[in-house]
């Protein structure tokens, strides 16, 4: 605050209190004329009504003092006049930063130990469990289901299978959590052309057993060994070192009808896992991996 309004803040709230304060001290005392016959001579509704005198009551006189104590107690301690701080120096900036110190060391001491430990042993430890879900329930169920089941529409994928894009170990998790992962599967439907895109579907719907055109899948067979084998894999088993999906499972990150397959390939598809390291303490990340971790493996999380 400028000291100009912070003088007008004084100014306002002297004046205010120091008004009222005076009409207090002086009420009581204020003399005011009164006839023989104890009223003030003031005469009301057609001279059928006189205006008596009557002290302030001593409830009303012991409350005002309180409440003016009070007040000037308050201005003492606390910021009221302008800039002035207040003896006990308080602030809400203050107030919360002491707050969030103390939560703080509610967590560290929560979470002692678990810094540290490595993602398969937090998973079999329920407390950390458990603590897993809030994180997993707060930043996670939103894409990938409350228990774990994905979402196609996001190429979000299902957490309680144990089908994974990047690697189903506790570090490949946390590696997931923390930076994130960017799925990137370009668009065929230019090179290939419409029939092209048709006959590779095909093909890849022969690897997972599912319905399909022999003729068109054998005419698709090169296409797929030199466009998409490289990542892939021959057998389109995937790759998860680029987050390829294996193709020959019956998992779908998207979609496993034909058209959905085709759709894939023709525009590509991108799917895109925000990093967690800059929303998520380590402590945090590595309490949402284990749970994640233990959702694939039937763990208490996945039965409930
Ligand atoms: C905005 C939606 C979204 C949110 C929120 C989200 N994810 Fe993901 N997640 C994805 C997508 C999409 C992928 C797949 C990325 C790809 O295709 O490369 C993914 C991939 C993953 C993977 C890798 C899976 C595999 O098969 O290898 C893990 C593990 C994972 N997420 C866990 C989490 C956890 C834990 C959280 C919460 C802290 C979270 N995700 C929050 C969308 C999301
Ligand atoms: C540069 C590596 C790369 C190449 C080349 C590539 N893909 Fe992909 N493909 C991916 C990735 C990565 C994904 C997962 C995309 C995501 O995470 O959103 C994917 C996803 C898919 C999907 C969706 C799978 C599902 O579970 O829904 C299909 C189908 C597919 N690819 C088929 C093909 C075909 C057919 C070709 C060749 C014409 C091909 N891909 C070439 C990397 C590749």
């Amino acid at each position: 605050m400028s000291s100009f309004w912070a003088a007008w803040v004084i100014f306002l709230v002297c004046f205010n209190l120091g008004v009222t304060f005076f009409l207090f001290l002086w009420a009581p005392r204020a003399k005011v004329p009164t006839l023989p016959d104890g009223t003030t001579g003031h005469v009301w509704a057609n001279g059928t009504l006189r205006e008596g005198m009557a002290p302030l009551p001593r409830w009303w006189i012991a409350i005002s003092l309180a409440g003016f104590l009070a007040g000037f107690t308050y201005l003492a301690l606390f910021p009221g006049l302008g800039n002035f701080e207040g003896a006990l120096q308080w602030t809400s900036r203050g107030e919360l930063a002491a707050d969030a110190k103390a939560n703080q060391a509610l967590r560290d001491a929560a979470t002692a130990g678990f810094a540290e430990r490595p993602v398969e042993q937090l998973a079999t430890n329920p407390k950390a469990l458990a603590m897993g879900e809030v994180v997993y329930r707060d930043n996670c169920a939103a894409c990938h289901g409350r228990t774990g089941k994905g979402n196609p529409a996001l190429g979000a994928p299902r957490l309680d299978d144990d089908d994974w894009l990047y690697g189903s170990s506790g570090e490949a998790i946390l590696a997931s959590v923390t930076d994130g992962r960017h799925g990137v599967m370009p668009p065929w439907g230019e090179p290939l052309g419409e029939e092209g895109v048709v006959n590779v579907a095909h093909y890849v719907l022969a690897f997972s057993g599912a319905t399909h055109d022999a003729t068109r899948a054998a005419a698709g067979k090169e296409s797929f060994a030199t466009l998409c084998a490289a990542c892939h894999g021959s057998e389109g088993k995937g790759n998860q070192g680029v987050g390829a999906p294996n193709l020959s499972d019956n998992t779908w990150l998207y979609a496993g009808d034909l058209d959905g397959v085709m759709q894939s390939i023709r525009d590509g598809r991108s799917g895109s896992m925000p990093a967690w390291s800059a929303r998520l303490d380590p402590t945090a990340l590595r309490l949402v991996a284990a749970y994640a971790y233990s959702l694939s493996r039937g763990g208490p999380a996945a039965q409930r």
